[in-house]
């Protein structure tokens, strides 16, 4: 067997964890994190297919210890200054699951319904929050809150989640059993603010107050991530995971992807091939799986002739439409007196070990700011597309942020679509977080670098290059100090620590804005885009890679528009939904 040496290498290290590999499997899947596992589960259930998953992060023994991060620094971001930041995403079974801050959210419904409209009606396939809805029913268990939080206004609609499920093999999202009392005054004065709603239920994709789950065990407390819910405990045989494995490029017959080139970690020279009877998953996550797309010959053509990759398919979107929310990490104040506690939340509970259920604000622009939406709507839509994109950039991926521009100042206008996400800690300092940024990045490879995968891609969030995205972020300031300073807090005479006094002007705001935004909330998204190829897209409505065959993206990068809540969720919902896509084109030529 050729693959031999790389399964002796492996064994060395983690002899308890690596099956028997064979040379070729129906379905091969690079990337064992959050996506990846939940594909290679669902195509692997039925027994019928064989399926390798390939990740190059380690299987850490006991599950549980802190994963690793890729270490990987931003280029100088010109909108801030012109800093450099840390690019964190996960390097280990699970991937980002296995070290992200299992906020659990959903973004708008309205999102989803922007995915289809991204889609240029495609007949065949449909992309929508119904939907999605589906399939976060299947991939998540929800857990009640237990007693000991009713007393708070901790609203939950099971019409949102699916059945109780008859097995452990799943994701949870669980709420705490103990919620911070200190939450209550900020949720009374909030739900209070002009044009301020409650959501029925954090996963029914409206906007407003919502107290919202982590992804944690209800049995254990233990984080419950792609592994524990996709791998662990299934011991099937025909569902493989070979992992400290670098896949570097895609291997072609013609147009059909044939399968992949595979190294063991850290020893280039040690290559060999797997074959792929059916199709190539890329699941590497929006970081790389631009990387491997582009040296597999797919990418915008000027860059791979740079680079001198041969161009295998001129896809100028590939890397392009890069997104991530920004967040800004202290809009701070003191209190002068603190707001007191009604006695009955003052609970002195019970079993912690759940953890605490936080309390989450989502807020669309006319309730930001009733004064400027209007003007900042259409400020953004008078924009020339190209102006604030990288120079350079492919027409037809102008074209689809064209599309994406005129969705945009709609729904800056309406009550649909969040642009600011927070948490209300119970504490006088927040988190402001741009949800829905305007402003586009790139993630491509390093022409000086040529073809080699063990150099990182170039990783250009390009936060704030377009001055709507400072608009909103001043607007939400504006909007915390209006909840700190009016209505039910106002007694309570806070001051301002941060921006504080002397930012009294936009201009003075904006550049503290610019000083203090950090580009990404480990939120990366969109380098693959579920788009039409004469927007930009680089996968079609069935996440099929343009211009070839047998080859998918399923993972965080075919997200055509960021979402308005942590991703990890989404990511979940995107992958049953693509398994279930493959599945059904299984028996057919693609
Ligand atoms: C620090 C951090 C905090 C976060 N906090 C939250 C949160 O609180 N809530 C939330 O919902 N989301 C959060 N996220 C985001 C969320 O976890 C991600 O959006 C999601 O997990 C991405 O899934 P994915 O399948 O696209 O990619 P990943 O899960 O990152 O999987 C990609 C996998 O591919 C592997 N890979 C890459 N290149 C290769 C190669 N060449 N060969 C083999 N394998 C390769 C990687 O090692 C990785 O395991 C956070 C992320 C991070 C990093
Ligand atoms: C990142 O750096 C740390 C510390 O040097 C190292 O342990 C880790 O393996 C590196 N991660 C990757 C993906 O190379
Ligand atoms: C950022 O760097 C560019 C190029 O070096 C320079 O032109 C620009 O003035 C810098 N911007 C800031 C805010 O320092
Ligand atoms: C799920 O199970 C729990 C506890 O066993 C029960 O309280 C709840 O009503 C069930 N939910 C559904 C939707 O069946
Ligand atoms: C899931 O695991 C818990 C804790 O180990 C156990 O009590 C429960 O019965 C299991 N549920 C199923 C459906 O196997
Ligand atoms: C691996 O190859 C063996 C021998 O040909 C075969 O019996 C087995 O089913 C294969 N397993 C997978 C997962 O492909
Ligand atoms: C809650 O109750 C405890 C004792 O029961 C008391 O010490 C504490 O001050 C109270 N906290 C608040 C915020 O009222
Ligand atoms: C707030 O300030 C006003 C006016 O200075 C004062 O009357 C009031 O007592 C203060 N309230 C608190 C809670 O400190």
């Amino acid at each position: 067997m050729k693959a031999w040496s790389v399964i002796l290498a492996c064994l060395a290290v983690f002899p308890a964890h690596i099956q028997a590999i064979n040379d070729s499997y129906d379905y091969v899947i690079v990337g064992g994190g959050t996506a990846g596992l939940t594909v290679g589960d669902r195509l692997s259930e039925s027994g019928k297919y064989s399926v390798l998953v390939i990740e190059y992060g380690y299987l850490e023994p006991d599950g549980q210890r802190p994963g690793t991060l890729y270490n990987i620094t931003s280029a100088p971001v010109s909108g801030l200054n012109n800093k450099t930041f840390p690019v964190s995403i996960g390097c280990v079974v699970g991937g980002s699951s296995a070290v992200n801050g299992m906020v659990f959210q959903r973004g708008n419904a309205k999102d989803y319904d922007v995915w289809g409209e991204l889609g240029g009606g495609n007949p065949r396939v449909s992309w929508s929050w119904v939907d999605m809805l589906m399939y976060f029913k299947k991939s998540i268990q929800m857990t009640a809150p237990k007693p000991e939080t009713a007393a708070f206004d901790l609203r939950y609609d099971t019409r949102y989640w699916g059945r109780n499920f008859t097995t452990n093999h799943t994701i949870f999202a669980t709420f705490g059993n103990v919620i911070n009392p200190k939450t209550h005054p900020f949720y009374e004065a909030a739900k209070r603010l002009p044009g301020m709603k409650v959501s029925p239920d954090a996963g029914s994709g409206q906007l407003g107050l919502q107290y919202y789950q982590t992804s944690t065990s209800p049995y254990t407390g233990a984080r419950s991530y792609s592994r524990t819910g996709h791998w662990d405990g299934l011991n099937r045989a025909n569902y493989h995971l070979l992992a400290a494995t670098r896949v570097s490029k895609v291997i072609f017959d013609r147009d059909r992807a044939a399968g992949v080139q595979i190294y063991p970690r850290g020893e280039k020279a040690r290559n060999t091939v797997i074959r792929a009877k059916k199709e190539v998953i890329l699941a590497a996550g929006a970081i790389h799986t631009p990387q491997i797309l582009q040296l597999s010959g797919i990418g915008p053509a000027d860059l791979l002739k740079r680079a001198g990759v041969p161009v295998k398919v001129d896809l100028p979107g590939v890397g392009y439409n890069f997104q991530d929310h920004t967040f800004i990490p202290a809009v701070a104040f003191s209190w002068s007196t603190s707001p007191p506690i009604p006695a009955h939340l003052n609970t002195s509970v019970v079993d912690d070990k759940l953890g605490r259920t936080s309390l989450g604000l989502s807020v669309e622009l006319p309730v930001v700011s009733p004064r400027s939406f209007k003007r900042i709507a259409s400020q953004y839509e008078s924009q020339d597309p190209a102006a604030y994109l990288p120079k350079g950039t492919d027409k037809t991926v102008v074209r689809g942020y064209r599309k994406q521009q005129q969705i945009y100042a709609r729904e800056m206008r309406a009550r649909e679509f969040s642009f600011l996400r927070a948490t209300l800690s119970g504490e006088p300092s927040f988190v402001p977080i741009v949800i829905h940024p305007v402003s586009r990045g790139t993630v491509l490879i390093d022409p000086a670098a040529g073809s080699d995968i063990e150099v990182e891609p170039i990783v250009d969030y390009r936060a704030a290059s377009n001055p709507t995205d400072v608009d909103v972020a001043v607007e939400e300031i504006k909007f915390l100090r209006r909840l700190m300073t009016s209505g039910d807090l106002a007694r309570y005479n806070a001051t301002e620590l941060a921006p504080g006094p002397g930012y009294e002007s936009d201009e003075a705001l904006a550049a503290w804005v610019r000083a203090n935004t950090i580009p990404s909330v480990y939120h990366p998204v969109g380098t693959a885009a579920k788009m039409p190829r004469e927007w930009g897209g680089v996968v079609a409505e069935d996440l099929l890679v343009y211009g070839v065959r047998g080859l998918s993206v399923v993972d965080a990068s075919i997200m055509p528009t960021i979402v308005a809540g942590t991703t990890s969720m989404t990511v979940y919902a995107v992958a049953e939904k693509a398994a279930d896509l493959i599945r059904l084109r299984a028996g057919r030529d693609i």
